[in-house]
């Protein structure tokens, strides 16, 4: 097994060594090492070195046409005497976001000769909108032609909302170029630096070979002319394995800038910062681009570049008070240079205000070029509207987002029925438990290892009886063996990746031999929901869920541990093409078999949860990701931070990283502030690598087992806060977590911060403890309003950093002055015996009140959808001293019977922090329709530095019902 290392030899190994994690770099490809990236990396420089460059594309005015949203015409790209001919769509849609969509005649068309007798289609890929996309694209029938363009532009203005003049694109013809503005100054700008690239196609002309008289050694070959590097058209090699490159070079670049912003975000995965490095060199820069190829990196490393197993091209750019972004919607190995520039900081032009530039260029190997460009001018517009197009995450269940313990492996039912009593003989509250690829009979998925799952019916049937769920795992690599008809069916039905020349791809991955499903196939997604049915996938119940992994695809033999690129897949496609939307479908496929494994779940389908390793835009409406392969040391918690915040404003925020980290052992302290980091995950899951020693949090000891509980519980009391930032991120595309440029979009000192989050709304702040041995961390207060300690209530107030003190047992939590936030503070083993908890509200005064809200609904199905929720809105006023909760929520057919099977649940205690000094106890009124009653309040003095609080105990109101409480 290539990954597991014997247990013996790890142990020698750490007696005569300091383990060396290390990433295989010679495994991965670097610009240079990738044919088209450095061809147009080539192609920038020539065109920056070159004075007077004139990029060779102009749009030919005689074609355009602006009619019903749309703005059409064709780009000519001079090649010598030649034209070639690329179709331009510019759409702008309703929603105001714009769409250039750039194509080439020849290869639409199909006149095109393919080499080596391939049978891959002739076209630049255009179905990633297929996948990616949901809606969004009606086009905004009121963008205008403006009459008053300059010569040699065309202006179209369009917008949002009745007055939908706020945006304007202007289109230079020669060299063509997109200037999109707001309200008259220019927001993004496309070819700006004329790094448009289109590789068109033309045939492999043989060049003869001149002959070498014997004796003679050759001529050195003659110096490539400028932009012309053939060596990587037609055929690349790397680490053994030769692409064939059927359809010879057919890249598209483009360079999108962005003037007057110094910061962006987004593009994930990579273990790096939120806020974007420059990439072409220079004093902590980097020297790669940011690389989007969804890879098994293995051992990956920190602050790097490098491809990791998920893609989303998606940009943000943000100065204060503006962010604006970009989608580059393409499905093919992408990479993206990042460079700012600087103009007006000589000190001698006074009076000038220094400016920041930031030049991107992004570089995909095929497809069309398409890319979607919003212009804010808020980062909740940003989101919104990249969601609005590739859809918001999906509502999951709530025990998804509670705690769940997993690891490579649990041995055997019994180990998982042990697992679960211990949970709950130590009081650690938990909702699911995982099992990795060893519960499989020699990694047939479907199957139970015979002799260590004897009886998973019974398995499963343990954990329904606690309300737990149990997740196995699902791999897309097909054991190649006799005696397993899931491969048998798999061949037979032709719904594998087939190889180059049409015959079914082999390759190795954890069985060994084996084939991957090609779930770009419906007929394949049709089979491969018949596998889940509860009668196929014996052992399995309503309470499992699966954890599909592997799926960027990972090919332990092929390059770049990963599928060959002239592999072909439904419809023809080379796996060049879809590259990285291929894990997005595989788990599209799952989520589609867990709504059908049987008639009665059809009817009223319970939400699907798959956690998936690779994405791609859309991936969020399936599910959960996670950050891969981590280590358990100091340098990956920190890393996971900035990697789950970057998730999150690029539109995928249910995500969480190994807790504990997967490869090596962690320390106590170090698994003790990973649970409290965790504890403010997304998605918070322990795991941990297959060599590796038992890690259950109670086996830790004392006082390890008691914080890391505690931990856990902190979790546990806040779900119902931590179910309505879904719930809002399901509405509106806002991130879960959140970094603070996004909640304080004017705090320039903020904008690279991504070592502390905001939880939703909630104005809950928290920084984790990162490092080893520290009792304190500097929490950064973007704003002057009051923050109080989550525990002590201690303030603090003032922009700026502030010391927190952090022992072991304390986790950073600041509550900001003016929130709202719900919880239930009752201690039980899982989310689903919290149902009927009572709630307690925490209003954190600020200067003029306070705001939050409550989503809450069953937890389970799409009942929600018919308006089977509730959803409050408390508001609490300064001036009247009085809290009230609103109904926020849209009446639907379900509404009446959920709200009444919640006539009960109660609040059952309202804490105010931060209450006036002449507050005392006494009572408050309390109205809740049509009636009146008192209840008791009795406050509390903090004393020194600490805030005043008062405690409403037992207020009496439901919390699905209209209120008030009077305090004054
Ligand atoms: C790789 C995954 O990243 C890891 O989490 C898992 O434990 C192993 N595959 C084994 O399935």
């Amino acid at each position: 097994m290539r990954r597991a290392r014997s247990p013996l030899l790890l142990l020698v190994l750490s007696l005569l060594l300091p383990v060396a994690w290390m990433v295989k770099h010679e495994n991965f490809k670097t610009c240079d090492q990738s044919g088209f990236c450095k061809r147009n990396r080539q192609y920038a420089d020539t065109a920056a070195s070159t004075s007077g460059w004139k990029a060779p594309y102009s749009l030919d005015p005689a074609t355009i046409v602006v009619k019903n949203g749309q703005l059409t015409g064709t780009i000519l790209k001079t090649v010598g005497s030649d034209t070639v001919r690329l179709p331009l769509t510019i759409s702008f849609l309703e929603s105001g976001s714009a769409r250039v969509t750039i194509d080439e005649e020849k290869r639409l068309s199909g006149d095109i000769e393919l080499r080596h007798d391939s049978k891959a289609r002739k076209e630049r890929y255009n179905e990633a909108g297929q996948y990616a996309l949901v809606d969004g694209l009606g086009l905004n029938t009121k963008a205008t032609l403006c009459s008053t363009a300059e010569k040699g532009t065309t202006v179209v203005g369009y917008g949002v909302g009745e007055k939908n003049d706020a945006f304007e694109a202007v289109i230079h013809h020669a060299p063509f170029s997109v200037e999109f503005k707001r309200h008259g100054t220019t927001q993004v700008q496309l070819n700006k630096h004329g790094l448009l690239n289109v590789e068109h196609w033309r045939p492999k002309v043989e060049k003869a070979v001149p002959e070498v008289p014997e004796g003679e050694t050759a001529p050195p070959p003659k110096p490539q002319e400028e932009g012309e590097d053939e060596s990587t058209w037609w055929e690349e090699t790397f680490g053994g394995n030769t692409d064939t490159k059927p359809r010879g070079p057919e890249s598209i670049a483009l360079d999108i800038s962005f003037p007057g912003y110094s910061h962006v975000y987004g593009i994930p995965e990579h273990a790096s910062s939120m806020d974007l490095k420059q990439t072409r060199g220079g004093d902590g820069n980097y020297n790669e681009p940011y690389r989007l190829y969804n890879a098994d990196v293995f051992e990956y490393e920190l602050d790097s570049p490098m491809t990791l197993y998920g893609s989303i091209p998606f940009m943000q750019a943000h100065r204060k008070n503006s962010t604006v972004g970009v989608f580059w919607l393409n499905g093919a190995e992408t990479w993206v240079d990042i460079v700012k520039k600087t103009t007006g900081s000589n000190p001698l032009s006074l009076g000038t205000k220094a400016v920041t530039d930031t030049q991107t260029h992004w570089i995909s190997e095929s497809g069309q070029l398409d890319v979607f460009v919003f212009l804010g001018p808020h980062p909740e517009d940003v989101v919104r509207s990249y969601g609005e197009l590739t859809g918001y995450t999906a509502m999951p269940q709530e025990f998804a987002i509670a705690y769940h313990q997993c690891r490579w492996n649990y041995v055997s039912d019994a180990d998982v029925i042990d697992v679960d009593r211990k949970m709950d003989k130590y009081q650690i509250p938990y909702d699911v438990i995982w099992l990795d690829i060893e519960y499989t009979d020699g990694k047939k998925y479907f199957t139970w290892d015979p002799l260590t799952f004897v009886k998973p019916e019974e398995m499963t049937a343990h954990l329904a009886k606690r309300d737990r769920k149990l997740v196995t795992i699902i791999d897309p690599h097909i054991k190649n063996t006799d005696n397993y008809p899931v491969v048998d069916e798999l061949k037979s039905k032709g719904l594998a990746t087939k190889n180059k020349d049409g015959d079914i791809y082999e390759g190795w991955c954890w069985p060994g031999s084996s084939h991957w499903i090609d779930c770009f196939n419906p007929a394949a997604i049709t089979w491969w929901k018949g596998l889940f049915k509860y009668d196929k996938f014996k052992g399995t119940a309503p309470n499992t869920f699966i954890w599909n992994d592997m799926n960027e695809p990972s090919v332990f033999n092929g390059p770049e541990t990963t599928m060959p690129k002239d592999n072909l897949h439904y419809g023809n496609w080379e796996h060049r093409d879809v590259h990285n939307i291929n894990g997005m479908t595989f788990q599209n496929a799952t989520y589609q078999a867990l709504l059908a494994r049987n008639k009665a779940e059809e009817k009223n389908p319970r939400r699907p949860f798959v956690l998936t390793r690779a994405f791609f835009p859309g991936s969020q409406r399936l599910g959960a990701m996670w950050t891969g392969d981590n280590l358990a040391e100091w340098s990956h918690l920190a890393a996971a931070l900035p990697m789950i915040l970057n998730q999150g404003i690029s539109g995928y925020p249910f995500a969480g990283a190994d807790v504990g980290g997967f490869f090596g052992n962690p320390s106590k302290e170090l698994l003790t502030r990973w649970y409290q980091a965790g504890a403010f995950y997304p998605f918070f899951r322990g795991h941990a690598h297959i060599d590796t020693r038992r890690r259950e949090p109670y086996l830790a000891g004392e006082p390890y087992t008691g914080i890391i509980t505690e931990a856990l519980r902190l979790r546990y009391a806040l779900l119902p806060a931590w179910y309505t930032a879904f719930h809002t991120a399901a509405t509106t595309g806002a991130p879960i977590v959140r970094p603070n440029f996004y909640v304080h979009p004017d705090d320039e000192a903020g904008f690279a911060l991504d070592d502390q989050l905001y939880l939703g709304d909630t104005g809950l702040l928290v920084k984790p403890v990162v490092h080893e041995g520290a009792d304190s961390v500097d929490i950064y207060l973007a704003d002057d309003t009051s923050y109080y300690d989550y525990a002590d209530y201690t303030v603090y107030q003032g922009k700026g950093s502030h010391k927190v003190p952090a022992p072991l047992e304390k986790l950073p939590v600041l509550m900001r002055a003016g929130h709202i936030f719900p919880r239930r503070d009752r201690p039980r083993r899982s989310s689903a015996l919290m149902r009927g908890d009572p709630y307690t509200l925490v209003v954190v005064l600020g200067k003029g009140g306070a705001e939050g809200e409550l989503y809450v609904d069953d937890g389970e199905t799409f009942e929600f959808q018919l308006g089977a929720y509730i959803h409050r809105k408390f508001v609490y006023e300064a001036e009247g001293e009085r809290l009230s909760s609103a109904d926020v929520g849209t009446k639907g057919k379900g509404t009446d019977r959920y709200v009444k099977g919640m006539e009960k649940v109660r609040v059952e205690r309202i804490v105010l922090v931060g209450v006036p000094a002449g507050w005392k106890s006494g009572t408050v009124k309390v109205t809740e329709g049509g009636k009146n009653w008192e209840a008791e309040v009795s406050v509390v003095k903090g004393g020194k530095g600490r805030a005043d609080t008062a405690v409403v105990r037992d207020p009496g109101v439901a919390i699905g019902r209209d209120w008030e409480v009077v305090f004054g």
